[in-house]
């Protein structure tokens, strides 16, 4: 029987598979220096012109590039929510959000199939790994969650699919560098959630398949990098497309925020590309104070290109991990006349700060919890193992320094630890 774990994540996905028994993350996909990486992004691109789906990095560039077609990123983020059983417009084609989701899980599954060909079995069983909490607050949409991302595993083709919760996966490829007993604290922020686990962790129990006691607690938060860009968009950038703008005709009253909020977020950017919307905004115009910023909006989003938009936040967002100052550079957006009507932006390390601070406040209350559920003090756990992108942003470190100023610090695989524990879990269930 061929085993694999997979990690479906909001921003991007892991495969690992046994090669010659050896347990291997699978390259997914040449980075643009030509460099093979194991993690393929969550994004798929439906061509117009060649009806085909690309997925991943190529699906972004191909959309950056300006081909014709529809763009989807964090479609992760749907699972749990009130949109999950929605069906969306594809060209003349409605897909189910399963179906779309099942494009890009079997392409994972082709590719690590692909890789293996030696051993040429097709992959049968699956561990695939799964936020504490797909919704934080509704226990029925969270299990029916799972539900569908078990179903798009089965329509994939996989015959036997369990699940694992994302930081025990971490917990367990941590556990691989453990020598002696150890609590430990596990953290992952990713793109779309905050999830922690506490646990013993030993040599010797490494191979038990029920770890019921050695988990103390188990905790997560809806909340994670997608939601920070989300934030720094509407504070920082969002403001020059009209956000906040008043209405001439209206005293006291603001252009809706809805549209930009929607803009600001990967999985409802498409919606705003509606006919329907952008009349409704053009409707607008005579009555806004700054009509050339809801100009620059009304391109936007005719030219379809919300979704480099927020890659152009994101990548800012990164850059303020390193350096004090970042530019969105808005006018390379536009290639007609509006290029000049467009201010660009610079946004300051203070700024991101501001803009995430509640965001980072709610992720460590939750984190708090978990410790408080366990009845465990911070002076208790030895380890503290990060992994998950966000982990990268300076505030995250320093909060985390903060709270454990006496455990050891491991910094995991940012991208790899979770597949890598989910293979093992794999191997542990289907041996
Ligand atoms: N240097 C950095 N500073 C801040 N954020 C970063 C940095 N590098 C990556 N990120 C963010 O990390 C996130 C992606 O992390 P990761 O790949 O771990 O998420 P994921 O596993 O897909 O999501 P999830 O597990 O929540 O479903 C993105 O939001 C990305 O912007
Ligand atoms: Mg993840």
């Amino acid at each position: 029987m061929s085993i694999c774990g997979l990690d479906f994540g909001t921003s991007n996905s892991t495969i690992g598979i046994l090669q010659d028994k050896q347990p291997t993350m699978v390259p997914l996909e040449q980075d643009p220096s030509g460099e093979w990486q194991t993690t393929l992004p969550s994004a798929l691109f439906f061509d117009f012109e060649d009806d085909q789906i690309n997925f991943g990095r190529h699906a972004i560039a191909r959309y950056t590039a300006g081909e014709q077609g529809r763009l989807l990123r964090s479609m992760k983020s749907l699972l749990g929510g009130s949109f999950m059983n929605d069906k969306t417009q594809v060209k003349n084609r409605f897909y189910t959000f399963d179906e779309i989701i099942g494009f890009f899980v079997s392409s994972l599954k082709t590719q690590a199939e692909k890789y293996n060909k030696p051993d040429s079995a097709s992959l049968e069983s699956v561990v695939m790994g799964r936020p504490v909490y797909f919704n934080d607050t509704d226990t029925a949409l969270d299990q029916a969650a799972e539900e569908h991302l078990a179903n798009i595993a089965r329509l994939a083709g996989f015959k036997h699919v369990s699940f694992q919760f994302e930081p025990i996966a971490a917990a367990l490829d941590y556990e691989q560098q453990v020598s002696k007993e150890e609590l430990a604290l596990i953290i992952d922020i990713g793109g779309g959630t905050s999830d922690f686990t506490l646990i013993k962790l030993s040599p010797a129990r490494q191979n038990q398949s029920d770890r019921q006691n050695d988990l103390l607690a188990n905790h997560g938060v809806h909340l994670g990098g997608t939601n920070f860009d989300q934030r720094l968009s509407v504070n920082c950038v969002m403001p020059e497309f009209g956000m906040n703008m008043p209405l001439t005709d209206k005293p006291g009253l603001h252009m809706p925020g809805h549209y930009y909020f929607d803009l600001a977020t990967w999985h409802k950017i498409h919606l705003l590309y509606d006919r329907a919307v952008l009349l409704e905004l053009q409707n607008f115009r005579p009555i806004v104070s700054d009509k050339a910023k809801l100009d620059n909006l009304l391109q936007l989003l005719k030219s379809r290109k919300g979704h480099q938009l927020a890659s152009l936040v994101e990548a800012s967002k990164i850059e303020l991990s390193t350096e004090a100052e970042s530019l969105v550079d808005l006018s390379s957006l536009f290639s007609d006349s509006r290029e000049d009507a467009m201010k660009n932006c610079t946004i300051s390390q203070a700024q991101l700060q501001l803009s995430l601070q509640r965001d980072i406040d709610k992720i460590f209350n939750t984190l708090q919890e978990t410790l408080t559920q366990a009845g465990v003090s911070h002076k208790n756990i030895d380890t503290v193992f990060t992994t998950g992108g966000s982990t990268a942003l300076p505030m995250v470190k320093a909060c985390i320094d903060a709270a454990f100023p006496n455990a050891k610090q491991i910094v995991g695989d940012l991208y790899n630890s979770v597949g890598s524990g989910l293979l093992m879990e794999a191997q542990l269930r289907y041996r």
